[in-house]
């Protein structure tokens, strides 16, 4: 996703449009631009690469004007260089337009406006509604406005600036977050809270094929596709400011990573039932006669959150003996899947935002599924558009590798598996032992946290390896998958995660004294099984990192490093396993020099296919 951030009020707005868009960095980071409406004209400036270089290229001239809009960007259509990058600029100048999502239909739309000698500069598809909108003004920038939105197909969020009308700011949404949020004196437009609570903790989340007139004087006015007046609720925004800065951490994940014993006690605070053994998740207070007689689940999530999805089939399937299967969203999204009548499909998206995600949720509610959500992100398309659900609480997540989320998102899934476990077959004593030993799991991840540098240490004798495999069985099986996620989205280094047993079947081949492998083996039923896949792969000599929950000579004589963690119930151990192995692909990427908050090519939150 790339993001937006649009000012109107009566201070300058260069300097908040630039700390705005460092703040939506995260969501794109291969070029920025801005435009302020001065007295005379739009001035843009805009340039490939982070928004240090669009503050250098800004350096020393003046952008006097108190309304504006920018843009950071994560490219799709057209390469990161200059004139792919926003605002675009309409042909004659009167329009500056920055768009997030796709123009499905801007080909046929430029092939229009070519024919009637309209020029185009760049390969994007955005560029085509700044062109859209002045070819049809004629006077009226609100009909215009809406004219062209209306021919247009595909997603947008649009911030659109309009030279002859100073007192106004345009945002528009179809399928791409955008919010308006509300100051005394000023108006902020965003794709993302981030950029706008450091102003105001008051913001309108728009919905799609709304349209928002923001004027000088502090006042909106949202409009639907048809010119209706629609109303939206002013909703307070929970989190600050210190959310979404870094608080004295190297870097945002480092900070995640550590704000994990704070993170699951938010996200599970007030939801265990100890005394009862079950838990109670008030989004899903009316689906509960619907989960009393659901045969099937579906789980699908993209990435990290799919992971998260794997531990939540086993612990469901553990617990309430309904049947689950997890699958990638995107590939849900284009089967033929069979959703009987008693079928509930899961999403989960630490953003709600995820197009594939997105796309599999309607798919499902389509074919007559109830279709429940996990996210993280408060008025997030996924949290408007389920059936129900349940958020993470966990604040912002602003590194693009996602931890915190993870473990708030398996503690949700736990907190599920127990409540639809105690409908069934889970008894009161078992469920209490499991609302206990969730209660329990802060404080064991605040003693994983003390490993820090013991793992840094470990990290500084793999950073060279060029490739890395992660095995764990069982619900660890999950946690290797991620673990190699982790590591080679930060690091750059090819790593792989299977179940520790499926090595022999092949993978096994890969193995060598330069191949280290991660394996996940706490001392569970399966503990035995894993410590002789070890010794199958110490046997050909590999580099082994084990995380386990007791070592003894036996293990220590088959591994080079051990790193001990403290036990929970087989089911929980996820939550505690993924944690070593965070910081492991954290302290990689570092001292390769890899910036682990940008890594190269990716974006937070995956808005197109
Ligand atoms: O926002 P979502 O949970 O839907 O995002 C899904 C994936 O894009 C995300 O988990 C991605 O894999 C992360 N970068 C992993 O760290």
């Amino acid at each position: 996703m790339c993001g937006i951030i649009g000012y109107i009020g009566k201070k300058d707005a260069a300097p908040i449009l630039l700390k705005g868009l460092k703040d939506l960095e995260y969501l794109g980071y291969d070029s920025a631009g801005l435009v302020v409406h001065s007295p005379e004209a739009l001035q843009v400036v805009r340039t490939p690469g982070k928004i240090v270089e669009l503050e250098k290229a800004m350096g020393g001239k003046e952008y006097p004007g108190t309304m504006g809009v920018g843009h950071t960007r994560w490219a799709t259509h057209g390469e990161p260089n200059k004139v792919n990058t926003h605002p675009h600029l309409s042909f004659d100048g009167k329009f500056a337009v920055v768009h997030n999502g796709i123009i499905e239909n801007y080909m046929t739309l430029k092939n229009k406006l070519m024919q009637k000698g309209i020029e185009f500069k760049s390969d994007t598809d955005s560029e085509v509604v700044a062109h859209l909108i002045a070819h049809l003004y004629k006077g009226d920038v609100g009909k215009a406005v809406l004219q062209a939105l209306n021919m247009l197909q595909g997603a947008f969020g649009l911030g659109i600036v309009s030279l002859d009308n100073p007192e106004m700011l345009i945002g528009a949404r179809r399928g791409s977050p955008l919010l308006v949020g509300i100051a005394k004196d000023d108006l902020f437009l965003s794709s993302d809270v981030a950029a706008v609570i450091g102003h105001t903790s008051k913001v309108v989340y728009l919905d799609d094929n709304d349209v928002v007139f923001m004027r000088n004087d502090g006042s909106h006015r949202i409009v639907n596709l048809h010119s209706q007046e629609v109303q939206r609720e002013v909703e307070e925004v929970e989190f600050s400011v210190e959310h979404v800065e870094k608080g004295g951490f190297d870097h945002f994940m480092l900070k995640e990573i550590f704000e994990q014993p704070d993170s699951i006690r938010n996200c599970t605070r007030g939801r265990l039932l100890i005394n009862e053994g079950t838990a109670k998740l008030s989004g899903l207070a009316t689906n509960i006669k619907e989960l009393r007689s659901i045969d099937r689940i579906i789980i699908t999530a993209c990435g990290t959150s799919y992971y998260a999805g794997m531990v939540g089939e086993y612990m469901i399937e553990e617990l309430a003996g309904i049947p689950v299967e997890v699958e990638y969203a995107s590939e849900f999204r284009y089967r033929n899947p069979v959703i009987g009548p008693n079928t509930i499909v899961l999403a989960i998206s630490q953003s709600g935002e995820t197009a594939d995600t997105l796309a599999a949720l309607k798919e499902s509610q389509r074919r007559g599924a109830t279709a429940l959500g996990i996210c993280n992100v408060v008025g997030s398309t996924l949290a408007r558009e389920s059936d129900g659900g349940v958020y993470l609480h966990v604040g912002p997540e602003i590194g693009v590798a996602s931890t915190k989320a993870f473990t708030a998102q398996v503690s949700v899934l736990a907190m599920i598996a127990l409540l639809l476990g105690r409908m069934r077959r889970v008894s009161f004593e078992q469920g209490v032992e499991i609302a206990q030993a969730m209660q329990e799991l802060p404080a064991k991840v605040q003693e994983i946290l003390k490993l820090n540098d013991r793992i840094k240490d470990i990290a500084s004798r793999f950073t060279n390896a060029p490739n890395f495999l992660y095995l764990g069985r069982h619900y660890n099986y999950p946690v290797a998958m991620e673990g190699a996620l982790k590591l080679k989205e930060i690091s750059y280094i090819h790593a792989e995660g299977y179940p520790a047993a499926e090595i022999k079947h092949g993978p096994i081949a890969l193995i060598d004294e330069n191949m280290p492998v991660v394996v996940v083996a706490p001392k569970d039923a399966l503990f035995e099984k894993v410590l002789s896949n070890i010794q199958e792969i110490k046997a050909r000599k590999a580099r082994v990192i084990v995380v386990t929950t007791e070592a003894n000579e036996h293990l220590e004589q088959f591994t080079d490093e051990v790193i001990v963690i403290p036990s929970t119930l087989s089911m929980l151990m996820p939550i505690l396993t993924c944690i070593p192995l965070q910081l492991l692909a954290y302290h990689i990427a570092v001292l390769r020099g890899n910036n682990v908050d940008q890594p190269r090519n990716l974006t937070k939150s995956v808005m197109v296919e």
